[in-house]
């Protein structure tokens, strides 16, 4: 489904991504991890063509069911980003505009990928929202962002974000901010909506213990490089580089458990 090959991403001529490469296919979830400016985010907002700062990819190729992204025209990128290809980011709440009530932007956003009346927009939209185990859908439609806690805000950008059964789920640091219990509910639920979506996912985080919990991939990445990748019992139990054993040594827990 996914096939990124061997690309290198420079910002201002200056490659900061080197090599990079991986894949995934329908249903899996691959964790990307590293420490602060191994490069993570870059490589996901250039699988979404997003990249800010004038970044580019100047080498290699990011394959998505066989297409060639980077031959995506802007007409394209429209049509794919929210709908095959969608992303969640560290907090939902500064995605969403603080004058605006939850149903208006959702509403919003599933009229501009979907011919729907307003009143079956917001229905979908409530039904989203109570498949995230947010109770009473339509009282939180009526709220503001700085109305609902941290994770409830995670959960409304989860349930948009999977409102037309993305092929892959792009998630940036989408539990960082939150404390560990609710962290570790974010989780469960992201991996049973690829269970019955068949979602891929692929997720950014600084956590090794989110990462063995939910990935069947590993990418580990030190100074824009691959430091080490491959499925997730070799990464955590075979061969692996100092760098891993390094970032292992320092995994927080999960929800009270540890998972490594
Ligand atoms: N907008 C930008 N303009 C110029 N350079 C950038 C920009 N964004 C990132 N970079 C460069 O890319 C490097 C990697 O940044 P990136 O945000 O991808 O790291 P990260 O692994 O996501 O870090 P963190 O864990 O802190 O989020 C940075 O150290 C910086 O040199
Ligand atoms: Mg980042």
């Amino acid at each position: 489904m996914l096939d990124i090959k061997n690309i290198t991403i420079s910002y201002q001529d200056r490659p900061t991504v080197k090599n990079f490469s991986m894949s995934l296919k329908a249903g899996e979830i691959a964790s990307l991890v590293g420490e602060s400016g191994s490069g993570k985010t870059t490589v996901i907002r250039a699988v979404l063509g997003l990249l800010a700062g004038g970044g580019k990819v100047t080498e290699g190729d990011i394959l998505f069911d066989g297409g060639s992204l980077l031959q995506n025209t802007p007409d394209q990128w429209r049509r794919l980003r929210g709908t095959d290809i969608s992303m969640i980011f560290q907090d939902s709440g500064a995605m969403l505009n603080p004058t605006r009530k939850i149903g208006e932007g959702f509403v919003e956003y599933i009229r501009t990928h979907e011919k729907m009346s307003k009143g079956d927009a917001w229905k979908k939209g409530v039904e989203m929202l109570e498949r995230m185990r947010l109770p009473g859908g339509d009282n939180i439609m009526r709220s503001y962002p700085f109305q609902l806690s941290g994770g409830m805000r995670q959960r409304v950008g989860i349930a948009m974000a999977m409102t037309f059964r993305p092929k892959l789920l792009l998630a940036d640091e989408p539990t960082s901010a939150l404390d560990v219990t609710t962290q570790a509910q974010i989780v469960r639920q992201m991996m049973e909506l690829r269970d019955e979506y068949g979602t891929g996912i692929i997720i950014v985080t600084h956590n090794l213990g989110v990462a063995a919990y939910m990935s069947d991939w590993i990418v580990v990445m030190k100074d824009g490089e691959v430091s080490d990748s491959g499925d997730r019992e070799t990464i955590l139990h075979g061969n692996h580089s100092d760098y891993t054993q390094k970032l292992l040594d320092a995994v927080p827990s999960l929800g009270g458990k540890r998972y490594v």
